[in-house]
C-alpha cells in the first residue's frame, strides 16, 4: 500500500517505516499521524513482521507537530479531533517491539514519538527537545510524562521550561537513548538490532516488552508480581523448552513462536 507521508518497507521480518515529509522536516501533520497509526496496526497484525523500526531523514527524525496545521486551531478543534490522542493511544497498543532510529532533529512531537517507541538508537547528530513553550503550548504527545520518567525531573523541567535541545551525547548520558552511533551507520545499526530481535521468540519478546512497560504503570510490588506471573507463564511455551534445550545442547535455538 502506498502512503502520502510514509515510506514503508517490509523485509526479513522487519517493518521499516520512514517518515517522509522532507519539505517540513517530517513535521507530524494529521495525515502522517493517521497513516502512522494505520501502518503500525497493520505491522502488528502482519505475520511477516517481528520488529518495527521508525526513522526519519538525516536532517530530521521529526521537527514536531505541524505548526502550520495547528496555528489557527481553536480549543474546540483540538479537543474534538483529540489532537495527538489517536496516535498516542494507538502506539500503546502495539505489542511488537518498536525501535526509533533518530538522526537530526527530534523536537516536540518528534521527541515524543521517539520516546513512545520501545527504545531509541540515536545518530551522533541527533538533537532532542521539547520546545513547545516557545510556541505558547506545552507537550501534547507524552513529553512531560515520558521525558520525566526517562531523565528525571530536573532535566525534564529544564527541557520543557527553557525549550533547549539536548545533543546525542547528553541524551545517552541521561538514559534517553540506548546507544549513539555514527550518523552514516544509523539505519544499519538499527536494522542489526531489529534483526537480533527477529531471531528471538516473538512471544517472549512481546512478554518482555509488556513487562518492562508495566514498570511505568504500577507500583514496584505490583510490577514484580506481574513480571513473576508472566515469567511463570513462559514455561507453558514450546519456545521455553526449545531455548533451554538448545542452551544445554550447545546449539542455536529454533523458536517457533509457540
Ligand atoms: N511544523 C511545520 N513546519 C515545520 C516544522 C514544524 N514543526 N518544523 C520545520 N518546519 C518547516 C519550516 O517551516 C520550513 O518550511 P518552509 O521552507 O516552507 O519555510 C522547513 O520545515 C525547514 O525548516 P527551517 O527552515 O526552519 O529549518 P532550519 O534548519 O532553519 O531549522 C528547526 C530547523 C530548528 C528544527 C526549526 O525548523 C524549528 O524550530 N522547527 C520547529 C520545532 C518545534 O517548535 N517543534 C515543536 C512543535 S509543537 C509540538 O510538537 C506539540 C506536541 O507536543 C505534540
Amino acid at each position: 500500500m502506498a502512503y502520502e507521508t510514509l515510506i514503508v518497507e517490509i523485509e526479513d521480518y522487519i517493518a521499516l517505516i520512514k517518515l517522509n515529509r522532507p519539505e517540513a522536516l517530517n513535521a507530524l501533520n494529521s495525515k502522517m499521524l493517521g497513516e502512522l497509526a494505520t501502518v503500525l496496526q497493520a505491522a502488528d497484525a502482519n505475520d511477516k513482521v517481528r520488529c518495527i523500526v521508525i526513522t526519519g531523514s538525516e536532517k530530521a527524525f521529526a521537527a514536531g507537530a505541524d505548526i502550520k496545521e495547528m496555528a489557527e486551531q481553536s480549543f474546540v478543534d483540538a479537543y474534538t479531533a483529540n489532537l495527538f490522542g489517536g496516535i498516542s493511544d494507538a502506539i500503546l497498543e502495539i505489542r511488537k517491539p518498536i525501535i526509533a532510529a533518530v538522526s537530526g532533529y527530534a523536537l516536540g512531537g518528534g521527541c515524543e514519538l521517539a520516546m513512545a517507541c520501545d527504545f531509541i538508537i540515536a545518530a551522533d547528530t541527533a538533537k532532542f527537545g521539547q520546545p513547545e513553550i516557545n510556541l505558547g503550548v506545552i507537550a501534547g504527545f507524552g513529553g512531560s510524562q515520558r521525558l520525566t520518567r526517562f531523565v528525571g525531573k530536573s532535566k525534564s523541567m529544564d527541557m520543557h521550561l527553557t525549550g533547549r535541545n539536548m545533543d546525542a551525547a547528553e541524551a545517552e548520558r541521561c538514559g534517553l537513548v540506548s546507544r549513539v552511533v555514527p550518523a552514516k551507520s544509523l539505519i544499519e545499526e538499527a536494522m542489526k538490532a531489529a534483526t537480533k530481535i527477529t531471531e528471538k521468540s516473538l512471544i517472549t519478546a512481546m512478554a518482555a516488552k509488556e513487562a518492562v512497560n508495566r514498570s511505568y504503570e504500577t507500583t514496584l510490588r505490583e510490577g514484580l508480581l506481574f513480571e513473576r506471573r508472566l515469567f511463570h507463564s513462559m514455561f507453558a511455551t514450546e519456545d521455553q523448552k526449545e531455548g533451554m534445550a538448545a542452551f544445554l545442547e550447545k546449539r542455536t535455538p529454533q523458536f517457533r513462536d509457540r
